[in-house]
Formats: structure tokens, C-alpha cells, sequence
């Protein structure tokens, strides 16, 4: 798996996408979990393509992942855009998981942004509102770097300051421009499908964690380990298992990050400005 997914491969896919989607120098590259897809819309001059399209490329088979890479530019800056990702719950290793982020790289992205939708621990926290990562608990029962070191990789990155503290300064003074309420806290990265139990929750409150997901943590521990600066925001799409009286659902998340979705594309166009 590693081998398959690591620096030499995914510079070729580098290659074949920078040719069908012209990129040049972006300043921000973005991996957009479900329902958040909309930024790729709100982009100017925008080129895409299908990831089926690009050999080599991971599938996406989650609804409300779009499964496409756009290229265009938002306040007048290149950005690239991920829409959708591939899971560890689809039975793909981390390594794979992460592998759009080595891509990302090698188009020649030094900044990179990851949203995901999170159900809410934090008894404060309602659906709907975002959460700025300050930190994660990896709980995936696997690190993507994992097996023989890849060209470019630090073999033991430093994770003390993992999500970097001038760019969430930037988010947070872009926040109150938002309509919705923007925390920040620590996320929980659990390799899913089946979402917690009501004690899961409770383990997981203990342990430290605000809000909990199915994603993000691999991309995180490889932009680290290639020297990215990283920033990510969770759109908390439900409080978590245990703490209404609803159970927990995908069409739910996925309705939650919709109604928020125009907030969300502020809150990045905030954070593009700032760069
Ligand atoms: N748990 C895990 N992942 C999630 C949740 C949740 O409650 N909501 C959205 N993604």
C-alpha cells in the first residue's frame, strides 16, 4: 500500500492533473469533506476534473462527496479544491487515505485546509456550528506513515503544533464576520463506518476531544510529515451519540453542512485573503 501510494506516485498524478486542470502556484490547497463542496462553486475561472478521470487517482464513493479536483481562483488567488475524499471506513488504508495530500504537495501547495463534518462533544456545541482543529486524538488504529519512508517525509514529524497557530489566529479573526458560531477545539479521528455509542462518547469526552469524525487525521500526519502548514475546520453537522435524544444519521450531516455551507465559503475566503 505504501508503495502504491507514496511521493513517487503521487507525483505522477501530479503531472497528469496539471495538465488537464493548467495549475500553476497554488496558495492554498483544500480537501472538502461532505456537504462542504460548495467552495469549488464559488471559484472563478474554474477547471475540474473528475478524480475517475485522472489514472491513479483514489475512487470517492460516500453521498456527498462529489469526488473531483477544481482549480480556479478565489479572491483573485489560486486555490486547489478537493471535493470529497477517500475513508479508512470504505477498507482503505491510511496511507491511501492520505495520498491526495501527497499530490496536493507535489502540485506545489505549502498551505493546505481540511474540513470535515463532526458530530458534537462539547456540551456547548449546537448543529451547525464550526469548529476551528486546535488539536486531534488519533483514535483510526493506524498512522499513514506507516512502512518504508517516503522521499520528502520527515520520518518522526512533530505533532506538538500540527495545526498551525497563525493560521488559525486568521480563521478566528475572519469568524465574527460569520453568521454562525465558530469554536475551537479538539478533534477525535475514529475509523468509523458505525457511528459512537453513547459510552464511546462519554470515553471520548474524558479523553479530551470536542467533536468527533471518520476523517482528516491521515492527511494531517502526512502534510506534517512533508512540511505543509495545516488548518482545518469541522462543520459540527449533530451533537453526538448520546447527548439529544435524535439518532445519530448521515442525511442528517449532510443537511446540517448544506445550511451551512455559504458560511463556511466566507469563513475560507476570510482565511484566503489573510494568506
Ligand atoms: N460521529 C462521527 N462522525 C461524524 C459524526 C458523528 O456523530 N457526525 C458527522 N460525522
Amino acid at each position: 500500500m505504501t508503495e502504491v501510494y507514496g511521493s513517487q506516485a503521487a507525483r505522477r498524478v501530479a503531472e497528469a492533473m496539471r495538465e488537464k486542470l493548467q495549475v500553476q502556484a497554488p496558495v492554498l490547497a483544500m480537501i472538502l469533506g461532505s456537504g462542504l463542496g460548495k467552495v469549488a462553486a464559488s471559484l472563478e475561472s474554474p477547471r475540474k476534473v473528475p478524480y475517475g478521470d485522472v489514472p491513479g487517482f483514489p475512487k470517492v464513493s460516500v453521498a456527498g462527496h462529489a469526488g473531483e479536483a477544481t482549480v480556479g481562483k478565489l479572491e483573485g488567488r489560486e486555490v486547489v479544491v478537493f471535493s470529497g475524499r477517500p475513508h479508512m471506513y470504505e477498507g482503505n488504508a491510511a496511507s491511501m487515505v492520505a495520498f491526495p495530500v501527497r499530490v496536493l504537495h507535489a502540485l506545489g501547495a505549502k498551505v493546505l485546509f481540511l474540513s470535515n463534518a463532526a458530530g458534537g462533544i462539547r456540551r456547548s456545541y449546537r448543529a451547525g456550528d464550526l469548529m476551528i482543529i486546535e488539536d486531534h486524538i488519533n483514535l483510526m488504529s493506524q498512522n499513514p506513515l506507516t512502512g518504508p519512508l517516503q522521499e520528502g517525509d520527515d520520518r518522526f514529524p512533530d505533532m506538538s503544533e500540527a495545526y498551525d497557530a497563525q493560521l488559525r489566529k486568521l480563521m478566528r479573526e475572519a469568524a465574527p464576520e460569520l453568521s454562525v458560531t465558530v469554536h475551537e477545539g479538539v478533534y477525535a479521528g475514529l475509523s468509523g463506518p458505525s457511528y459512537e455509542t453513547k459510552a464511546e462518547i462519554r470515553m471520548l469526552e474524558r479523553l479530551g476531544a470536542d467533536a468527533v469524525g471518520m476523517s482528516t487525521v491521515p492527511e494531517v500526519i502526512v502534510a506534517r510529515a512533508l512540511g505543509m502548514r495545516v488548518a482545518a475546520v469541522s462543520c459540527i453537522a449533530n451533537v453526538a451519540s448520546g447527548l439529544s435524544s435524535l439518532p445519530v444519521s448521515h442525511s442528517e450531516v449532510l443537511d446540517t453542512t448544506g445550511r451551512v455551507s455559504d458560511q463556511f465559503v466566507k469563513l475560507i475566503r476570510g482565511l484566503v485573503r489573510a494568506l
